[in-house]
């Protein structure tokens, strides 16, 4: 895997740094079913493509960018564009989509207030297999807007956890190991 060409290329919100370490890590995992919360233009979302070719990707966002979006057709390949990952409504889409399988990745990058990241870490983390990881952005920053340091706070009691700032500039990652 290459790892500094397909970050280089995805130009995602990311701080390269910290994402590269991450993706490190996820490769001693292969995961093959990986759901994301907060796509954006799609940077993260072409990041696990072509890191791991993902049997089935999910992504999830409240509104489709109007220009600049990234979204690679693939079989088993979703992008639910438009729809709020705190209604249930999704959950069941995410539900029909996955079948039996479980979640071997989820990404919680959506909406960073205290009430909705805490949602979507209710709502979903029962899709990821025991053995899985979620991963949470930005868990060591905050300001008005952004509180999923506070979620993290909780989360982290629970599970074996890593914490993942490699700049100044990161707002941080964590991983917890379900
Ligand atoms: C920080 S951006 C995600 C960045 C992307 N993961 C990346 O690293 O390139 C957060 C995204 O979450 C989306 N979002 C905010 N609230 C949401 C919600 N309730 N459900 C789904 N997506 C949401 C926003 O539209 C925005 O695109």
């Amino acid at each position: 895997m290459d790892i500094e060409k397909i970050v280089t290329e995805a130009k995602a919100n990311q701080v390269n740094s910290d994402i590269k370490l991450v993706l490190k890590i996820l490769s001693f995992y292969s995961p093959k079913v990986i759901l994301e919360i907060g796509m954006d233009k799609g940077g993260t979302m072409k990041i696990w493509s072509q890191a791991f070719q993902p049997d089935i990707l999910i992504g999830i966002d409240i509104v489709k960018k109007p220009d600049e979006v990234i979204e690679i057709v693939r079989p088993n390949y979703h992008y639910l564009w438009d729809m709020n990952s705190n209604n249930l409504e999704t959950v069941n889409k995410v539900k029909e989509i996955l079948g039996d399988r479980k979640v071997d990745f989820l990404y919680i990058d959506g909406d960073h207030s205290r009430l909705a990241c805490e949602r979507d870490w209710l709502l979903y983390r029962d899709f990821v297999k025991v053995g899985g990881i979620v991963g949470i952005h930005d868990v060591l920053f905050h300001n008005r807007e952004t509180e999923a340091d506070i979620v993290w706070s909780n989360i982290k009691t629970l599970f074996p956890y890593s914490e993942i700032k490699t700049s100044h500039s990161s707002t941080g990652w964590g991983l917890v190991f379900v």
